[in-house]
């Protein structure tokens, strides 16, 4: 009897070893390495799901012929934007997200509505039924969309081969199994041998398959992280779970822009694209409050305005608190050291709570400047004047460094009525077109403070 081929894995990075060891040499975490039983008995060779036996054959680069990558469009503007312009033909596109976020709400949804496309959605999560009441619940028909409940991939590419779809959508990765493969769905290997299966039907065929996965606590994609080198294209589903708002982010595009976002609303019947995302970031409100101030921001390519909210109150307790919502902590404080030692401002003997609206979470450090008007806003307890926005880098010194694509976030302002714009002084040169709104050059955060109060 042949013997079991075994191998250890590292259920964080995908990394293989030889031997067991208590820390991943690669990812540096510890207990994460499993054994695994990559080949079952008397069998070596991985399958094919195409059988396709010839040859490979170089080619010289010039005689490749470039066809136009053919897009499937779909009926989706956020789903189309950040694919790069719809769906490439044999792509394969891998979406994370937690549990519960909405991932396979958004590919029934979009595959619903396009009815002149056969659509094989692969469930290994929900019954026939579970989906049947979603789609109804989405309010949704198609006679062209095709759902099956099994997880062995060799069942699954028997199916394909029989019904011949145009879109294929894999709910989820973590839970298909390979026959080759002896260990549980989920593990590494598994994941990466179904995904290689998957990829190598893509290529032959030139179907586009679109392979859900879920990501962990920390944000991961659950199994190895060699599936994001392994795939097209990876787009991440994220939102608060307590808010109605979800963002689909591209994180990698080999066809396309790899920093496009869409923006959805969940609602009672399914997911709802927004169009007009900085309309309903910004609270409409008749009286001005203290501690607020809006960021013109931009999250990937797209502009965004953004209400940032601070509150800084007395210290209660000996050491004060610095607490966030969707900023970075660290980044809190340093601008607060800044604010102490630039400004005189006494922070540290305040309780300091930062909010930024809608649940989302910020990366452009460009909001640095609105945090800083909220924060001065909130310890001088004055309003900032209404319709004012602000837009800046603010460094060590309290200087305000210049930001990229500055008319973008001017013009976006200027669109959605606002009045005032704060900029660094060092975006001036990048500055060319007219606008309405007035634009305030400021080069360290005590010319803010002594314009605004
Ligand atoms: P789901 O698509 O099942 O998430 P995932 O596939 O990422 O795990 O979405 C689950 C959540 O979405 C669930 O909590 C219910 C909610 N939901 C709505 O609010 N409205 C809807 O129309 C639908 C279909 C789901
Ligand atoms: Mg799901």
């Amino acid at each position: 009897m042949a013997k079991q081929k075994t191998s250890f894995f590292c259920q964080t990075c995908g990394a293989e070893s030889a031997k067991w060891q208590g820390k991943c040499p690669s990812c540096n975490e510890w207990n994460t390495i499993v054994e695994e039983i990559i080949i079952k008995e008397n069998k070596k060779e991985s399958w094919d799901p195409i059988q396709e036996k010839n040859a490979p054959k170089s080619k010289k680069l010039q005689d490749v012929s470039t066809i136009e990558t053919q897009r499937i469009i779909t009926h989706d503007a956020e789903l189309n934007r950040v694919l790069g312009g719809g769906i490439v033909a044999g792509s394969v596109i891998l979406v994370a997200g937690e549990p519960g976020i909405g991932k396979s709400t958004l590919f029934l949804q979009a595959c619903l509505q396009m009815q002149d496309i056969t659509t094989l959605y692969i469930s290994g999560e929900e019954s026939m039924q579970q989906i049947k009441m979603r789609a109804d619940r989405i309010n949704a028909t198609n006679d062209q969309f095709y759902v099956l409940t099994v997880t062995d991939t060799q069942t699954i590419f028997n199916e394909i081969k029989k019904i011949k779809p145009t879109l294929i959508i894999i709910d989820s990765i973590q839970t298909l199994a390979s026959p080759f493969i002896e260990s549980a769905p989920g593990s590494v290997s598994q994941i990466r041998e179904c995904t290689a299966e998957i990829i190598r039907f893509a290529k032959a065929t030139n179907t586009p398959v679109f392979i859900i996965g879920h990501i962990t606590k920390d944000g991961t994609i659950a199994g190895p992280k060699v599936l994001e080198h392994m795939v097209d294209t990876v787009l991440q589903f994220e939102g608060d779970r307590h808010y109605a708002y979800r963002i689909l982010r591209t994180t990698k595009n080999r066809f396309g822009n790899a920093s496009e976002l869409g923006i959805y609303e969940m609602s009672e019947n399914g997911l709802r694209q927004i169009s007009n995302p900085s309309e309903i970031l910004i609270t409409q409100k008749e009286e001005s409050l203290s501690g607020i101030a809006i960021a013109a921001t931009l999250e990937g390519a797209r502009p965004l305005l953004i209400e940032t909210q601070a509150l800084v109150t007395h210290a209660v307790y000996g050491t004060p608190q610095r607490t966030v919502s969707g900023f970075d902590l660290r980044r809190l404080q340093l601008l607060l050291a800044v604010l102490e030692k630039r400004g005189g401002f006494q922070f540290g003997v305040k309780d300091v709570f930062l909010n930024i609206a809608g649940g989302i979470k910020v990366e452009d450090p460009a909001i640095d400047l609105a945090v800083i008007a909220a924060l001065l806003s909130s310890y001088e307890d004055t309003a900032i004047a209404h319709k004012s926005c602000f837009v800046g880098e603010v460094g060590l010194s309290g200087e305000i460094r210049a930001v990229n694509r500055i008319e973008q976030r001017i013009a976006e302002a200027d669109k959605l009525g606002f009045e005032k714009i704060f900029v660094s002084k060092f975006n001036k040169k990048s500055l060319h077109s007219k606008t309405n709104i007035e634009i305030v050059m400021l080069s360290k955060i005590e010319e803010m403070y002594r314009m605004l109060f």
